[in-house]
């Protein structure tokens, strides 16, 4: 196959892991015959640098035109003024929402290699294996900002559509998962919620009879999460409930470092990337860990090329890394891999893949 990925490397340690990435992509084209064009573009920090716009024209464009998009991370003390009109942050926000992407899949299962570096004892870590769909496009990240000498106000809204569609798709991921799906809000206190709950109790009553729903308050969810992680399979919630619940299940999997994503629309066209950030602190010293841009990779190849085997090798090959205890300094502090060893462990096991078809 032919695919267009547009890269945007970001800020911090952005380029160090999405190169990482990119070498995993370009070792599955040539092991399974594929032709992926890479091109690269601005965003966040790089770009207000270079342009003066966290979201340039030219970025955009090529990411409305692409078969998918991987990114690594934006952010950084150097844009950090507390008074800027301009933050590197606005630019991922605003190509998830110039693009559609309101559904964002952050799988966390724990991996039996890692269990040591979570600082959750390893019984209740056993058999987790979470994914979280957070809304993406909506609520208070996206609410009219005010801002006076004396008072702020970021305003949270939802739409009936926009918690439907979600729902939805958490649903059908529920279906194709163990039918369970519990959706996280704070009902008893905010409107957003108690019309997140009414739609959602509604969606899969009307749609989705065969999915068992329960709800769940976001302070309690906080707790059953490290609690009773292997309670739980599809957890659907709103922006940034999502965005805090996922840095928190994290540390399920031992590192911030390990986890992926997927931001998706009604379209094929995804913006995959890790769901750590930019790491300023380590920015540049060949160390972050690569493998949730890895994995983001292969959820790449998976949700907007299709290539099912090609994800599995990916994913297979990072299991094996980890298995074969290739860990970088996030995940122990003994001798730990460079971000290159960690990418050269995955690529050479990717020549072990079996290439059961070959596709045009
Ligand atoms: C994430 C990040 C972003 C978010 C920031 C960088 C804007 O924390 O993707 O989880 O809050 O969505
Ligand atoms: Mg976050």
């Amino acid at each position: 196959m032919h695919a267009k990925i547009v890269v945007l490397p970001g800020d911090g340690i952005g380029p160090e892991v999405t190169a990482a990435a990119v070498q995993t992509l370009q070792a599955v084209a040539d092991r399974y015959g594929h032709q992926f064009d890479f091109q690269y573009h601005l965003i966040g920090g790089a770009a207000i640098d270079a342009t003066g716009s966290p979201l340039p024209d030219a970025t955009l464009q090529a990411a409305q035109s692409a078969d998918a998009i991987l990114l690594g991370a934006v952010g950084g003390p150097q844009w950090s003024d507390p008074n800027a009109k301009v933050r590197p942050e606005q630019g991922l926000l605003a190509i998830r929402k110039a693009l559609g992407l309101y559904a964002n899949l952050r799988p966390v299962k724990p991996h039996a290699a890692t269990l040591g570096a979570s600082p959750i004892k390893p019984h209740l870590l056993q058999g987790v294996d979470l994914m979280v769909v957070r809304e993406l496009t909506g609520g208070i990240y996206f609410g009219d900002k005010t801002r006076s000498a004396e008072d702020a106000s970021d305003l949270c809204r939802y739409s009936v559509a926009e918690i439907e569609r979600v729902v939805r798709h958490a649903a059908r991921l529920a279906r194709s998962r163990s039918g369970k799906l519990t959706s996280v809000d704070k009902a008893n206190v905010l409107e957003t919620s108690r019309l997140w709950r009414d739609v959602t109790t509604r969606v899969i009553r009307d749609e989705f009879p065969d999915v068992q729903l329960e709800h769940q308050l976001v302070d309690s969810m906080a707790m059953h999460l490290l609690a009773k992680p292997r309670a739980y399979d599809v957890i659907v919630t709103e922006n940034m409930f999502g965005d805090i619940l996922t840095d928190e299940a994290s540390m399920l999997a031992g590192s911030l470092g390990l986890l992926p994503s997927a931001s998706l629309g009604e379209g094929k066209v995804g913006l995959y990337e890790p769901i750590h950030g930019s790491a300023p602190d380590i920015a540049g010293k060949g160390i972050a860990n690569p493998y949730a841009t890895i994995l983001s990779a292969a959820m790449l190849l998976r949700h907007s090329l299709g290539l099912e085997a090609e994800a599995q090798c990916v994913e297979g090959c990072v299991s094996d890394a980890l298995d074969a205890g290739v860990f970088t300094a996030d995940l122990t502090s003994a001798n730990p891999a460079s971000t290159q060893a960690v990418t050269e462990a995955v690529l050479q096991r990717q020549l072990q893949c079996q290439v059961l078809e070959l596709r045009d």
